[in-house]
């Protein structure tokens, strides 16, 4: 949600470039407006800001308003929230000065008193957006109390709010000086030679500089081409070393594809290589980031698991409560996490909590870990990003490893995901003394097949007798397509239908197979497909009763299959065929043609595949 970047350096230099190429790498998070303010050499704060994509601004920028080089500026990349997505609304925000200028991620909860009050002495507000309330409020303390100390005037105004934000701030009368802070939205800083940077994310910076501090909550960074200093909101002085990227620029690129969501598709045996990585290994199973928790006992009382997470993550989790409750005997819940936080949850010492959330900021879920944590439940964070937010709310933290995912919907980190749950499960099975060895070796050779049987599918989806294209240039027409499943193949049919609404915008639903006829198999008829999961399985025989009854109602069916099983062609339209593999493991599998033909039906229909309409990559409002 909303992307913000900062720079600082020497006079002269290009910032608007430096801005607007670091806005694209962000644009993943928001893309209703965009917008930079730049100090140039002459001294003038210059804001340029346009509703809809970057490209609106750049070519704004472009149209001969190109701001003169400079030594300071921040952008950002907007999703909204607060106010309608227009070129007032648009961010940075100045002041009524004009001299000071915010850039914010985030929502500011009592935007609506401070408004109120700064309005009652004084201040015009030109937007209908919660941010300028910052600009005001640190006017006022830069002017009043804290004499033109900018980071003392952030810090006092800092204190009066509440909500979340990552923020920078410039002032016209500092030019080489920037200031950022966070409190539950991410803001990482990158030290550059005689420059720094401040963004939401790393690709944003990647290109300048792979030495990264990532800022902790209620953390203010002030940063100065050759130094930067960190400070709490209570003005505690904070060291921290800065680590090291060890992926580079072009990872975060497209590399040839023409969008990221086929190349993070096709990047997915290498995704599920990396996450076993150092996890499984000559027949062995190791998670030695859970050793502290066992050290701690946290482990030893576990009655219960509850998964809590939101949209693909959820799914994920769904899947992991059937192959957990089987291999460890414990009962387990998936719960979205939005429901979770408000369900008063019972929880204790005995209920094992999964967080699970790629982005690692999701708002939803980290609300609910929080919840959990202050009634005793111990946590487990599953996610993608290196310090992020779930990570201090967690005892420990399993890495997805699956490096960075650019496109808006999740696709490699769903597979992983899954797959660091498949050895969280059998680690918890195994610990219980429900899995024997010879099982366990068994279950992590069929894993450790999975990378090269995706890539597979992948290889065959590249080939001439490729069909899911074809196909999904023929489904690209209708307006509504029912997914369904069973066990495993449930969530598996949840996760083909919201790739497939959320990039292609067809109206698309998954059910429990059996479930179709209690109801929604109302919906079915000549024009409406349906998809069905029916790889090999206990419940495979039931999944083809159910496509019969599918048939019978003269709907197309197109079904995901087991590469061997012919006799499923006498009940199937079509066929997406892929390898064998235990069936707890059959979702990694089944998803990837699901995945390749949601993309090309939203090709097939124009449909803007990286950064779908009204979503963005990381929600981190609730
Ligand atoms: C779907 C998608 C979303 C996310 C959800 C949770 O393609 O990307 O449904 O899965 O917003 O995000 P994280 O995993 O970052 O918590």
């Amino acid at each position: 949600m909303c992307g913000i970047i900062g720079y600082v350096g020497p006079q002269g230099t290009d910032v608007t470039s430096i801005l607007l190429d670091g806005l694209g790498k962000l644009e993943y998070r928001g893309y209703d407006s965009a917008g930079i303010a730049v100090l140039t050499s002459t001294g003038h704060l210059e804001l340029h800001r346009r509703a809809g994509k970057i490209a609106n601004l750049v070519a704004t920028i472009a149209d001969g308003a190109y701001p003169h080089p400079g030594p300071l500026g921040i952008g950002h990349t907007r999703w909204a929230t607060h106010g309608r997505p227009n070129d007032e609304n648009a961010h940075p925000h100045p002041d009524c000065t004009g001299l000071l200028t915010v850039v914010h991620n985030g929502i500011i909860e009592n935007y609506a008193e401070l408004r109120q009050e700064m309005e009652d002495i004084g201040h015009i507000f030109r937007s209908e957006t919660d941010t300028e309330v910052l600009a005001h409020l640190i006017e006022h303390t830069y002017f009043g109390e804290a004499q033109h100390d900018l980071t003392l005037a952030v810090r006092m105004a800092l204190k009066r709010v509440t909500g979340s934000y990552a923020i920078a701030v410039v002032s016209g009368e500092h030019p080489d000086e920037l200031v950022g802070a966070r409190l539950n939205g991410p803001l990482i800083v990158g030290l550059g030679e005689h420059e720094q940077f401040l963004a939401s994310d790393i690709p944003a910076i990647l290109k300048h500089t792979r030495q990264i501090i990532i800022l902790d909550e209620g953390e203010i960074a002030t940063l100065r081409p050759d130094s930067v200093s960190i400070i709490t909101l209570d003005g505690t002085r904070v060291e921290r070393d800065p680590i090291l990227i060890d992926w580079d620029a072009e990872a975060a690129e497209k590399n040839g594809y023409p969008h990221f969501v086929l190349k993070e598709i096709f990047e997915q045996p290498e995704a599920l290589r990396r996450s076993l990585l150092g996890r499984v290994s000559n027949g062995h199973l190791y998670l030695p980031e859970l050793a502290q928790m066992q050290q701690n006992g946290l482990l030893d009382n576990i009655q219960r698991i509850v998964i809590v997470a939101c949209g693909t993550s959820y799914h994920t989790g769904m899947i992991a409560k059937y192959v957990i409750d089987q291999w460890a005997r414990i009962p387990v819940e998936a719960i979205t996490a939005a429901e979770f936080r408000y369900s008063d949850p019972i929880l204790d010492s005995g209920t094992l909590c999964i967080a699970i959330t790629q982005s690692g900021e999701t708002a939803d879920t980290l609300v609910g870990i929080r919840q959990a944590r202050e009634r005793g439940a111990p946590v487990i964070a599953i996610t993608n990003v290196v310090s992020s937010a779930i990570t201090r709310l967690s005892d420990a933290v399993l890495y997805l490893q699956a490096g960075p995912e650019i496109g808006v919907v999740a696709t490699k980190t769903f597979v992983s995901s899954v797959n660091v749950l498949y050895m969280l499960g059998l680690y918890l099975g195994r610990m219980r003394g429900r899995i024997k060895v010879d099982q366990l070796q068994e279950m992590l050779a069929a894993l450790e097949r999975l990378p090269n049987q995706i890539q597979h599918i992948l290889d065959r989806a590249s080939g001439p007798h490729d069909t899911i294209e074809k196909l999904a240039q023929e489904f690209s027409k209708v307006s509504s397509i029912m997914f369904i499943g069973r066990g495993v193949g449930f969530p598996t049919a949840l996760e083909g239908a919201l790739k497939l609404k959320e990039i292609s915008y067809i109206h698309a639903e998954g059910f429990p197979a059996g479930e179709l006829k209690h109801g929604s198999i109302a919906l079915l008829d000549s024009e409406t497909p349906l998809i069905g999961i029916a790889t090999s399985s206990h419940v495979y025989e039931k999944v083809v009763s159910n496509i019969q009854e599918v048939r019978a109602r003269d709907a197309r069916v197109l079904v995901v299959a087991t590469e061997g099983d012919e006799k499923i062609r006498k009940h199937a339209d079509d066929i997406f065929y892929v390898p064998d593999t235990l069936e707890a493991f059959s979702p990694l599998l089944a998803t990837i043609p699901l995945q390749l033909f949601a993309y090309h039906v939203a090709v097939a229909r124009g449909c803007n595949v990286d950064q779908p309409r009204n979503l963005a990559k990381s929600v981190t409002v609730e």
